[in-house]
């Protein structure tokens, strides 16, 4: 076992998009188990756009606890048990947990953010994508918020991320048409070839979201999974059918401004539209987890849902790549990878 534990320490809040020196690294003893704990070598983890919003200062829009800085960034890993004194976990183990941007974590085995893992039903890194929480968000943000029905048309902004990409996929599933948007050429290919959209438009290339939309969804709009709001959700107000549902499931347009947008200024057509928008956050599912992974993982294994990750190397490289994922340099879940 290396002596040290390298972990990633928040040194400032960040103000508007952060930076490389809101970071830093730091080595540590690798931690010793005490009674009742076991330690973790992470094997990836994930870096997700919420961890954006938890480097706020204390706030009453934040939907999560925030970190002060000096804290070690918080986050979900998957890896494998190398020390235990807990009767539960042995060591070899493969286990989901909250360990943070670091190399080794110290568990007490409690929090729901935990759970033995079996490598047998998907790759491990699987655990932190549809197996994970993006894949949970996907599912339950679809299925159980917009409720799409057969012949429907699900728009997903944000479509060939961690969260997105299955989104249409699994609208696929259930027989919906699926059209989604994204920051790249690449990516709109990706998800119009391979996962199966029916169209998609790369947003940055389009001076206008509301005519674009009467282009992709000919038939309007019956359920919006919005992973981005802003002038995405604006045009898209605009275009939903009667009795549309629209799932906020993320803003993340709006995470790096210093201060919020003026919004809604098309509630009007809640209205006339009679439309559902509902807010989520995917925990609230939680006791359904099992259900979510039992289709997911049966999805995968029937090639109906595919997955791409972009893995950065090493601890060190973390924030620069979770600048980059807030920069849309990822396709599908973004993840660091241990040795
Ligand atoms: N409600 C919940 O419980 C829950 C759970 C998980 C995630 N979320 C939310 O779901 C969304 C997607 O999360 P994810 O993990 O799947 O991340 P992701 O899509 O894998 O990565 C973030 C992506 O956001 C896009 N982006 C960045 N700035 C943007 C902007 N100004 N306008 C439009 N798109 C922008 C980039 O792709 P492009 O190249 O397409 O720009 C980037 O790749 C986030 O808003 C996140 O906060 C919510």
């Amino acid at each position: 076992m290396p002596e040290t534990n390298k972990r990633v320490i928040m040194v400032v809040h960040p103000v508007g998009f952060p930076k490389e020196s809101d970071f830093k690294i730091e080595e540590v003893p690798v931690p010793e188990p005490g009674d009742g704990e076991f330690v973790v070598k992470h094997e990836y983890m994930s870096l997700d756009p919420y961890m954006r919003g938890r480097m706020n200062p204390p706030s009453k829009y934040a939907y999560a606890e925030g970190q002060l800085p000096g804290s070690v960034m918080l986050g979900g890993s998957v890896g494998r048990v190398t020390a235990s004194r807990h009767p539960d976990y042995s060591e070899g183990d493969a286990v989901a947990t909250y360990g943070g941007w670091q190399e080794y974590c110290l568990s007490d085995g409690t929090g729901y953010h935990l759970y033995k893992i079996d490598a047998d039903v998907a790759a491990i890194e699987a655990y932190l994508g549809a197996l994970g929480m993006p894949g949970m968000t996907a599912y339950f943000g679809l299925l159980a918020i917009c409720e799409p029905k057969p012949g429907e048309t699900v728009y997903v902004s944000g479509a060939a991320g961690a969260v997105g990409s299955y989104v249409g996929q699994i609208a696929k599933i259930k027989g919906c048409k699926a059209v989604g948007s994204a920051g790249t050429d690449d990516k709109v290919a990706w998800m119009t070839g391979e996962l199966g959209y029916d169209a998609g438009f790369n947003y940055k290339k389009a001076d206008d979201f509301a005519a674009k939309l009467e282009e992709v969804c000919p038939d309007g709009i019956d359920c919006y999974f919005d992973n981005v709001g802003g002038a995405m959700s604006d045009a898209v107000f605009g275009h939903a059918n009667d009795f549309a549902r629209i799932a906020i499931c993320g803003q993340i347009s709006q995470y790096n401004l210093k201060a919020p947008e003026l919004g809604p200024r098309n509630l009007v057509l809640m209205l006339v539209r009679q439309m559902r928008v509902e807010g989520f956050i995917v925990t609230r599912f939680l006791d359904r987890y099992p259900e979510a992974h039992a289709d997911m993982a049966q999805w995968l294994k029937e090639g109906k849902l595919i997955y791409r990750t972009t893995v950065a190397e090493g601890i060190e490289s973390a924030p620069a790549a979770f600048l980059g994922m807030l920069n849309g340099e990822n396709t599908g879940k973004q993840l660091v990878k241990f040795s």
